[in-house]
């Protein structure tokens, strides 16, 4: 059976300084992350898996659409900065996660519809891994966890784990690694 390979990208400066959005550059951490990733795959795959794929090139695509949900005038803040900057808005996403939508970007509802053509895509695809931004993997983990949409802006999603998901005919089976950096 074909699986979905889940990872947040490697620690990032942002996520040191607890600063939201933005194209931080990887940390150390990181770093360390992204050598240790072919090993958990190798780890995770079934040994047929191995086997059949050894010859191929694994292609590398870059999707757009898989960008961290943008938080407009937030981006690049602490959470306590947009508590103290914009505190009706740090209370509106508290009572209403998934349907707020930040000043100049997008809610979790918002990222839902920009992934469905990325659903798709994914639905009739090989063996693929996702390596892409935390607010991202959550929805495609609730989709593909046929958990409610509305729930996925609290799925856990940690750093620095290879989530390998199995679709199968009524469940999809879940394995998680975790690297011990
Ligand atoms: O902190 C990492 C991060 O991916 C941010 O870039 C993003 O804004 C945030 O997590 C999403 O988490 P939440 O929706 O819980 O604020």
């Amino acid at each position: 059976p074909r699986s979905i390979w889940l990872s947040r990208h490697g620690e990032s400066n942002f996520n040191l300084s607890g600063q939201i959005g933005g194209d931080a550059d990887i940390s150390d951490r990181g770093e360390a992350y992204a050598r240790r990733l072919p090993e958990l795959v190798k780890q995770s795959a079934g040994d047929r898996e191995l086997t059949t794929a050894r010859f191929l090139e694994y292609e590398k695509l870059e999707w757009k659409a898989l960008d961290e949900l943008d938080s407009g005038v937030c981006d690049g803040l602490t959470y306590a900065e947009i508590a103290e900057q914009y505190p009706e808005d740090f209370k509106q996403r508290d009572d209403d996660k998934y349907n707020y939508r930040y000043l100049g970007g997008e809610s979790y509802r918002d990222v839902v519809i920009r992934l469905e053509p990325i659903i798709m895509e994914l639905e009739r695809s090989e063996n693929i891994l996702i390596v892409t931004h935390q607010a991202i993997l959550r929805c495609i983990y609730a989709y593909f966890m046929n958990v409610p949409q509305e729930r996925s802006p609290w799925m856990e999603v940690p750093l620095h784990t290879l989530i390998k998901l199995t679709p199968k005919a009524y469940s999809t089976i879940e394995e998680r690694l975790k690297a011990d950096i």
